[in-house]
């Protein structure tokens, strides 16, 4: 057993969370759940940087405080990662009092060791980098290298911290400890930064009050970042004391893994300025930095002004946390950017989930139910394994070099050998000879076992549907989960399936029509048949091989189906419900019928929803209530008015009946 540390950034509060923001965290989450399979006691970080110019300046767009656009900010994130099963062992806010705590005897150490000093400072400073640029690293135009936005010219006095001191430690850091920073493309880079000169860094702002006070220095705030990487310790208990810092004791000292994951933007912050702090403080270095690289969109930089942002809402009220996570997961491969578009997603997820396993799942269950009578075959056999094997090896090898793709597609071989077997055994063509049974069965056995293999090893990856296609294979619950040959058992009862991965019809998705993941057959009542999710060539699919169509299924009767008119859970998640508090409220010019609202769901901007309750309310008693809100309706215009959004009433003999929540909820919460 060994104790594995692994944190993700903390995120800024200025803005809500998108994609790039959940990678990190779920790359996080699949290490944290694959080392606690393999019994190491795992500490998972993650929290929110909630200091700066940045987030000071977002709280007075919006006329708030800073700590109240944190707050919101921060249910945000809390939700998401609920939703998203991020299995997070803390959630550090840098407004706590234990992380000033940290900071604090962060800074007395370092002044021990005599590498504060006070000076003068002009440069050239990017508040989204809350960082000062030289004017050879501006881009032409005096533009940030990072954001490609204006610079200030900025002019302080301010504390330095002696970074030039450390080159050489640094450089030998990186020599001396294979793997401290990967991939090594990234570590190159940071070793030509830190071999070219390394300049004092300045940790203080004066003209800044959102932030920990520098101690001993009046007027001086502490530079967000020498702030924001001392989460990593403070969360564990650093600066305080007695029983308080177990979990520093445990999980920053000795040889045991100290991982931080991070995007390639923040490599320099984390690989260069974290361990030079350490190093004067006298405390132990991260053993690795892992950098990742960007998600784009469409091939463009996401960025807000060019509105291209993706939301990780949207996508999951269409598609399920896990076909994200599949996606995010598979398509990126470690350490360079990858581009994300809808087309992708959805030939990604049809051609892998829907079809290579998900079709693989429903096939055998069906051919092993109807061959042994809604069992599991009775006899096991060996001829898969090897190839299984050799598979699962890699995908573990692979984990554990955090290349997630490479470990997917292993696992995918897997299943490509499986249908090839199939393929070659045909065992669909001999269900009825009682002769040829114990060979279907062997067949089916072990094609059935090398899925199992697939499902187990997925658990960290997909932590909703992996367990669902375990549970497809007849296990119960934490059944089935061990990555070694031959535990699934034999002759067990085997319920029917419904798709686990029902198809997503692309032309109606990528049209704004309404989601239609084809559930062929109301799955839940009827056993699929065989040839239901076959993707036809029209279909314009690439995929691995299948298993050749088998006979046509024996239709099986269905059991007494639901209404006719029901609609699947992923239907129902397509409309997004968010609570939104109403701040002002007005009769739109010439209706009497209508009122505009401007309301609050959790987004920076405020919203304008018309609604058709004029007669039933007075706009001045609305202002302040809670109501439930359609969130992602398209705009309308109504009167003259935009409309964004559908205000939910209930409708008493016509008249509206407004619906609030039974207490107050931060303005965004998820209704579902
Ligand atoms: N607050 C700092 C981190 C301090 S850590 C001590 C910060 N916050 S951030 O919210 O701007 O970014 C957090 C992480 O999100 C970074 O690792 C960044 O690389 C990542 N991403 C932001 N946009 C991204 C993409 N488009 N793609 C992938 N990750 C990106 O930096």
């Amino acid at each position: 057993m060994s104790r594995f540390y692994i944190t993700t950034p903390i995120y800024y509060v200025n803005d809500h969370p998108h994609i790039g923001h959940i990678y990190t965290t779920l790359v996080a989450d699949t290490v944290a759940r694959y080392r606690r399979s393999k019994g190491d006691e795992v500490y998972f970080l993650t929290g929110t940087d909630e200091h700066g110019q940045n987030i000071e300046r977002a709280a007075e767009k919006r006329g708030i405080a800073p700590l109240q656009l944190a707050d919101e900010v921060v249910s945000r994130y809390h939700s998401l990662w609920q939703d998203f099963s991020i299995s997070h062992d803390d959630f550090i806010r840098t407004t706590e009092e234990r992380h000033r705590l940290g900071v604090e005897e962060m800074i007395r150490r370092i002044e021990a060791n005599g590498d504060f000093y006070t000076s003068h400072h002009e440069g050239w400073y990017c508040s989204s980098c809350e960082a000062f640029y030289t004017d050879k690293e501006l881009q032409p135009g005096e533009l940030c290298p990072v954001h490609e936005r204006p610079v200030e010219r900025r002019s302080e006095e301010n504390i330095f911290f002696r970074l030039s001191k450390y080159q050489d430690a640094l450089l030998e850091w990186y020599d001396g400890r294979e793997g401290c920073v990967q991939p090594e493309s990234r570590l190159n880079e940071v070793r030509q930064f830190v071999a070219s000169g390394l300049r004092d860094l300045s940790v203080s702002r004066s003209q800044l009050d959102w932030g920990i006070a520098f101690p001993g220095h009046p007027g001086q705030t502490v530079y967000v970042w020498l702030d924001a990487l001392t989460n990593y310790l403070s969360a564990l208990g650093f600066g305080r004391q007695g029983k308080a810092t177990e979990l520093y004791d445990q999980y920053w000292q000795g040889d045991s893994p100290r991982v931080h994951l991070v995007g390639k933007d923040i490599l320099r912050f984390h690989a260069v300025y974290w361990p030079a702090f350490l190093m004067s403080a006298g405390l132990p270095l991260p053993t690795q930095v892992v950098a990742h690289g960007w998600w784009l969109r469409d091939q463009q930089k996401i960025s807000k002004s060019v509105g291209n942002v993706v939301r990780p809402d949207d996508l999951v009220a269409a598609f399920g946390i896990d076909s994200l996570r599949y996606f995010l997961l598979r398509d990126m491969v470690f350490g360079q950017d990858a581009s994300f578009s809808d087309e992708g997603f959805i030939d990604r997820y049809n051609s892998d989930l829907a079809n290579d396993l998900g079709n693989t799942v429903s096939r055998l269950v069906t051919l092993s139910r109807r061959a042994f009578d809604g069992r599991l075959p009775p006899t096991p056999g060996d001829g898969l394994r090897a190839a299984a094997e050799e598979h699962l090896a890699s995908y573990q090898q692979h984990m554990e070099a955090y290349a997630f793709q490479r470990a997917l597609e292993s696992l995918w071989k897997i299943l490509a050998e499986t249908n090839q077997y199939l393929v070659a055994n045909e065992p669909w063509k001999k269900l009825k000879d009682p002769e040829a049974l114990p060979q279907v069965s062997q067949v089916l056995w072990q094609s059935l076992e090398a899925v199992r293999l697939v499902a187990a090893a997925l658990l960290p990856l997909l932590p909703e549907k992996a367990p669902e296609v375990l549970r497809a294979l007849g296990l119960a619950e934490g059944q089935g989960t061990a990555l070694e040959w031959g535990e699934l058992p034999t002759g067990s009862e085997l319920p029917a399936v419904s798709p686990i991965f029902p198809r997503i019809d692309k032309k109606a998705y990528l049209a704004n029509a309404e989601v239609a993941p084809s559930t062929p057959a109301k799955a839940s009542n009827k056993e699929t048949t065989l040839q239901d999710k076959t993707p036809t060539p029209s279909d314009g699919e690439t995929s691995a091989p299948s298993p050749a169509t088998p006979s046509p299924a024996t239709p099986i009767p269905a059991a007494p189906g639901p209404r006719a008119d029901t609609i699947d859970i992923e239907q129902f998640f397509a409309t997004e419900l968010r609570v939104a508090t109403i701040e002002a409220a007005e009769p739109v010019p010439k209706s009497n019928k209508l009122l505009k609202l401007t309301v609050e769901i959790g987004e920076p901007e405020k919203r304008t929803v018309v609604a058709g309750i004029a007669k039933a309310y007075a706009p001045e008693e609305l202002v302040g209530k809670q109501v439930v809100v359609v969130a992602n309706l398209k705009p309308a215009k109504l009167m003259g008015v935009e409309s964004n959004g559908m205000v939910l009433a209930a409708s008493e003999s016509g008249q509206p009946v407004l619906l609030h929540p039974q207490r107050a909820v931060p303005p965004g919460t998820k209704v579902r």
